[in-house]
């Protein structure tokens, strides 16, 4: 999640990796830092915390001339956020910034290390630039060193390094993180998103994984494990909004679609092979801890009632969960063994950071598990667990939610490896599923198109009920939620099992049902829910691995290896169906009557 910034040429080099980087600065901002090479000589900054802080540091410092520059905003996977974890890692002579994870990173440091050098920071990244150095000393030639680096780097990464070994150069290499190099006549720019040089740039490539090279002015070659290659540059759009949207019709399009890529880093360097890391927690903030309490509000809250059967199954400790709203006023009865865990994607809903006031003043220890750093939430809590979902734009939440179940079913298996709730059979099982998430999330054309064709069915109607038990309840209310908030027609969530304790008496065949029915959670219980609802003429989607002969609509899904994978394969498919229902009716998908994206009012 963190943002790369470079350029070669005349220009005034630090406000372009600073304007640059604010333009990233929402994919990480617990530190920053610029590296330049001016006559020939090397200068940097960094600072922690916000870019804003950078500014201040560098706010007497203005390069000349000719040059080269990279800049670095990070969101911190291996190393807590200090200065010297910050980016750009320095050599003896060199400089590299690096977006993803090197894999291989401690086969290498402790080559470089049983040979004598010395690391000053906790990063993956540094061992690519003392590699480098050790390349460069070894053959004499920095491009050469740099293609030998690259070829011994596993993993994620984008990565830009320069060197007073070869002043007029930016040496590049992209595998798994996004990277692309722009063209303004003979200044070259290189960005991880196309934000920061649209306005400066005409011309665009977007590198390839396995790409690597190096640049000068006005001159860039590309490699990859052919050797040389040509490349050709596309026409680079002017208008930001539409960059922004990356070519989808909707902010909420596209954040759907991200969802699987932000999974993978809401995961990283904390899903390991056999255990789970969260390295912002101290242990004791889980000491004399006996219960749970959850409190958030709309979308944040249907994730939190996922957790809750997650946190009891699974950590064996007491959860529960309440609206923010609801809790302020209850004259609720807190006891200090309780951990107070707020979750928001914003960290400025009033009513749960009240909710939070309320929890500190009776004395109880706080998480909050949240997309914004620094927000009023995180900073008022004793603990933050970042989502690192990147901003969302569309009103209606999408990979804000998924990224916070993620956080929770990591959160529940973590507590239950502590206090030795799971096996390790268990906790391998479990692991082997989350990774396995950012596969279930992928949107395909196929789904897209169906959900597209499909919709045009459910544009009227007396209602909608979503139904699902366990935790596809909490899914079925979050389903009903998407959709009336951006198509407003009306939808409630219910538990498939408790329809007929009242609801069923709607059921005709302008009631629609949206059924969840899962392979691996209660199947057979929620067909004979559907079946009752079908009796009574109710017009049934059925979205489940299983083919259901009453269902008047079906989604098929992919994924029957574990309930998680499954309800984030079934979320895709209600965020598409709100999303295609409301582009039929012509709302505002993005920006729906009546909603803010904070709420910040009582
Ligand atoms: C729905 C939605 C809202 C928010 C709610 C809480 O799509 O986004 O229901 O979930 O207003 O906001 P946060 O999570 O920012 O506290």
């Amino acid at each position: 999640m963190c943002g790369i910034v470079g350029y070669i040429g005349p220009k005034e080099k630090k406000e372009i990796l600073l304007e640059g980087l604010q333009e990233l600065e929402y994919r990480g901002y617990d530190s920053a830092g610029i590296a330049l090479i001016e006559n020939d000589t090397l200068k940097y900054f960094k600072s922690i915390g916000k870019l804003e802080n950078l500014r201040v540091k560098t706010k007497n410092y203005t390069s000349e001339g000719f040059g080269v520059c990279i800049g670095h905003t990070r969101w911190a996977t291996h190393g807590k956020p200090t200065e010297l974890n910050a980016h750009p890692h320095l050599g003896a002579y060199s400089f590299v910034i690096h977006n993803g994870i090197i894999e291989n990173y401690q086969e290498i440091k402790d080559e470089l290390l049983a040979g004598g050098v010395n690391f000053l920071s906790q990063t993956d990244t540094e061992t690519i630039v003392h590699y480098f150095e050790k390349n460069c000393k070894r053959n004499g030639h920095a491009f050469e060193a740099f293609q030998q680096t690259v070829e011994r780097l596993q993993g994620a990464y984008a990565t830009l390094l320069i060197s007073e070994a070869a002043p007029d150069t930016i040496f590049f290499a992209k595998n798994g993180s996004p990277m692309l190099i722009a063209f303004d006549g003979d200044d070259v720019y290189f960005a991880s998103s196309d934000s920061p040089v649209i306005g400066r740039a005409t011309e665009v490539y977007y590198l390839e994984d396995g790409e690597y090279g190096y640049a000068k002015a006005g001159e860039v070659k590309l490699f990859d494990e052919n050797g040389e290659k040509s490349f050709t540059r596309q026409a680079l759009t002017a208008d930001k909004v539409l960059a922004q949207k990356d070519g989808y019709r909707f902010f909420m399009e596209k954040e759907i679609y991200e969802q699987s890529r932000v999974m993978g880093e809401t995961m990283m360097g904390r899903v390991l092979d056999e255990s789970i890391v969260f390295d912002e927690l101290d242990n004791s903030l889980f000491e004399g801890i006996k219960a749970i309490k959850i409190c958030a509000c709309g979308t944040s809250y249907h994730s939190a009632l996922t957790s809750a059967y997650l946190f009891e199954r699974i950590a064996k400790v007491r959860c529960d969960v309440e609206i923010a709203s609801e809790f302020r006023y209850k004259e609720p009865l807190l006891t200090k063994d309780t951990l107070f865990i707020t979750i928001s994607q914003s960290g400025e809903t009033a009513d749960t950071l009240e909710a939070l006031k309320m929890a500190k003043r009776a004395g109880l220890k706080s998480l909050s598990i949240c997309n914004v750093d620094n927000s009023s939430i995180v900073r008022e809590s004793d603990a933050a667990i970042l989502t690192r979902a990147g901003i969302e734009k569309g009103v209606a939440s999408t990979k804000a939610f998924a990224t916070q179940t993620m956080v929770l079913w990591m959160l529940a298996l973590y507590m239950g490896q502590e206090r030795a709730t799971v096996s390790s059979a268990r906790l391998k099982a479990e692991i082997g599923a989350m990774l396995h998430t950012p596969k279930a999330l992928i949107v395909t054309d196929e789904l897209h198109a169906k959900l597209h064709r499909l919709s045009k069915r459910y544009l009227h109607g007396h209602g909608f009920f979503f139904i699902g038990r366990d935790i596809f309840f909490p899914l079925a209310l979050e389903g009903a939620l998407k959709l009336k908030e951006i198509s407003y027609l009306h939808a409630e969530g219910y538990p498939a099992g408790e329809m007929k304790h009242g609801p069923i008496a709607l059921a005709d065949s302008e009631l629609f049902t949206i059924a969840l029915m899962p392979k691996t959670m209660h199947y057979d219980k929620i067909k004979s829910n559907v079946e009752e609802l079908s009796a009574r003429d109710a017009t049934i989607l059925a979205i489940s691995p299983e083919p259901f002969k009453l269902a008047d609509d079906f989604i098929q899904t992919q994924y029957s290896s574990h309930p998680m994978v499954e309800f984030f394969e079934m979320m895709v498919v209600t965020q598409l169906l709100a999303l295609e229902i409301s582009v039929r009716l012509g709302n505002d998908v993005d920006m729906p009557r009546n909603l803010a994206k904070s709420v910040t009012v009582e």
